[in-house]
C-alpha cells in the first residue's frame, strides 16, 4: 500500500483523474486528493472524496491551520498530477505557489509524476516544451500524452495518457524510491589539488556534477551516502554524509575508510594522476621558481578499492578522449570493477553542467548506451541499470 497524493488540474481530461483515483484505491492505496480551483469547474471535489474516501482540498486557506500543503507531502510516498494543464506545467517549471496545488509540489521531497493533458498547439508550443524540458531536468517523470482524438474534435498530441501508462509510471517510482532502502553507497566525486606550494597546485576541470547527482538519485531511492568529495563549489546534498577532502591521497584514505561497509561504490572522482614530487612549504617566489617541476604517481584509488574488495558492488567512470570502450573494458578487467561507466571527454565535453553521454560495460561483453543528457538525467538513467545489473549477479 502506497500513499499517493494526487493533483488534479483544470482541464478536459479531469474526469479521468476520477478513474484513476478509483484504480488506486481499489488496489490499496491511500489517496489524498488536491484539486486546482480551476479543476472544480470541470468536476465536483465530492467525486474524488467519495472515491478516495478522504476529503478533498482545494485551497490554501480551507484549513490554514494545519499547513495542509506541507502536512499532506510529508505524509505522501508519490505525488502524481493528472491532469496537468499547460499552466500547471509552468508553475511546476518556475516554482510559483500561489495555490495548494503548486505550494504542495514546491514542498514536495518524493517523486513527482506528471501527467500532461491539453490541446495539441498548448503541447507543442515551445514554452511548453522548454517547462517540461526543465522538470525532466529536475528529475520529474513525464508520462507522455497520447496522439489521437481531443475535446476540441480534432486528432493531435495531448490527450491523457492511458489509465494504465499513469499507474506504472507511479509504480516505477514508487519502486525507484525503495530500491535502494538499507544500502549503503559510497560516492567519489569532484577533482583533487596537489599542492606545489601553500597556493598553487595541480588540478583539473571536474566540477564533482555527476558524483553529487549519483548521490543525489542515491538518496532518493532510499540509500545512506557517504560522499567524498573533492575542492568543488557545486553544492552537495544536504541528506548525504560528506567527507571533504583535497588531494588524492585524502581522498584515498577516506574512500578505503568507507569502503568496507559499502553495498555500492562509485568512483566518478577525477582523481590527479601526478603530484609534485617536491611540495613546498612556503609560497614560492617568482624569482625562485623550479624550471621543471618533477612528478610523482598518485595513488590508484580504484585499483586499491578494486583490490580489497569483498562484496561491494564496484563501479569505476572512465573519462576517455579516445579509444573510449577499449580502454575503459581494459580497466574494468585491471581493476576488478564490476562496471565502468564511459564518457568522452575530448573537447572538455563530461566536464562542468553540459550534457553528457555515458555507455555502461559489465563483464567480457556486457554493454548499455545509457544515452545523452544532463548529469541529472543520467545519474537516474545510471542508477535503473546498475539496479537491474546487480540484480543479476
Ligand atoms: C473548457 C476548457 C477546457 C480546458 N482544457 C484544458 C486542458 O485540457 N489542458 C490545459 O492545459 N488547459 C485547459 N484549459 C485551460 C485551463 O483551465 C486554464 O489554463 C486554467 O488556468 C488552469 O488552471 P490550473 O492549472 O490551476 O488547473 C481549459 C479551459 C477550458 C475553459
Amino acid at each position: 500500500m502506497a500513499r499517493v497524493l494526487l493533483g488534479v488540474c483544470g482541464g478536459i481530461a479531469a474526469y479521468k483523474a476520477a478513474a484513476l483515483t478509483s484504480a488506486l484505491v481499489q488496489r490499496g492505496d491511500r489517496v489524498d486528493v488536491i484539486m486546482s480551483e480551476s479543476a472544480t469547474h470541470f468536476v465536483g471535489s465530492l467525486t474524488f472524496a467519495a472515491l478516495s474516501g478522504n476529503p478533498v482540498l482545494t485551497s490554501l486557506w480551507d484549513a490554514p491551520e494545519s499547513i495542509p500543503h506541507i502536512a499532506l507531502v510529508r505524509a505522501a510516498d508519490v505525488f502524481a498530477i493528472v491532469p496537468a494543464t499547460a499552466n500547471a506545467l509552468a508553475k511546476l517549471a518556475r516554482g510559483f505557489a500561489d495555490d495548494l496545488l503548486s505550494n504542495a509540489a514546491l514542498a514536495a521531497r518524493v517523486p513527482l509524476v506528471v501527467a500532461p493533458a491539453m490541446n495539441a498547439a498548448m503541447y507543442e508550443h515551445p514554452a511548453t516544451r522548454e517547462n517540461l524540458r526543465l522538470l525532466v531536468e529536475r528529475g520529474v517523470t513525464i508520462v507522455e500524452p497520447d496522439t489521437g482524438f481531443l475535446a476540441e474534435r480534432e486528432t493531435g498530441v495531448g490527450r491523457l495518457a492511458e489509465r494504465d501508462a499513469i499507474l506504472a509510471a507511479i509504480d516505477a517510482a514508487l519502486a525507484r524510491t525503495r530500491e535502494l532502502t538499507g544500502q549503503r553507497v559510497l560516492i567519489t566525486a569532484g577533482p583533487t589539488r596537489e599542492a606545489i606550494d601553500p597556493v598553487r597546485f595541480l588540478s583539473n576541470a571536474s566540477t564533482g556534477t555527476m558524483g553529487i547527482e549519483l548521490a543525489r538519485e542515491a538518496l532518493a531511492r532510499g540509500a545512506a551516502v557517504t560522499l567524498v568529495l573533492g575542492p568543488t563549489l557545486v553544492a552537495a546534498p544536504a541528506e548525504a554524509h560528506v567527507v571533504r577532502v583535497t588531494s588524492a591521497q585524502e581522498m584515498c584514505d577516506a574512500a578505503l575508510a568507507g569502503f568496507s561497509g559499502a553495498d555500492v561504490a562509485i568512483a566518478t572522482a577525477a582523481v590527479a594522476d601526478w603530484r609534485p614530487a617536491e611540495s613546498y612549504a612556503q609560497k614560492v617566489k617568482k624569482s625562485d621558481g623550479p624550471a621543471t617541476l618533477a612528478l610523482e604517481r598518485t595513488p590508484d584509488i580504484l585499483a586499491t578499492l578494486g583490490a580489497r574488495k569483498a562484496g561491494t558492488f564496484l563501479v569505476g567512470f572512465a573519462a576517455e578522449t579516445e579509444n573510449h570502450e577499449r580502454n575503459a573494458r581494459e580497466k574494468l578487467q585491471r581493476k576488478h570493477l564490476d562496471a565502468i561507466a564511459v564518457n568522452d571527454v575530448s573537447g572538455g565535453a563530461g566536464f562542468g553542467t553540459g550534457d553528457d553521454e555515458i555507455v555502461l560495460l559489465w563483464g567480457d561483453a556486457g554493454r548499455k548506451a545509457l544515452g545523452t543528457g544532463s548529469k541529472r538525467v543520467l545519474a537516474r538513467a545510471l542508477w535503473d541499470a546498475l539496479d537491474v545489473l546487480r540484480a543479476r549477479n
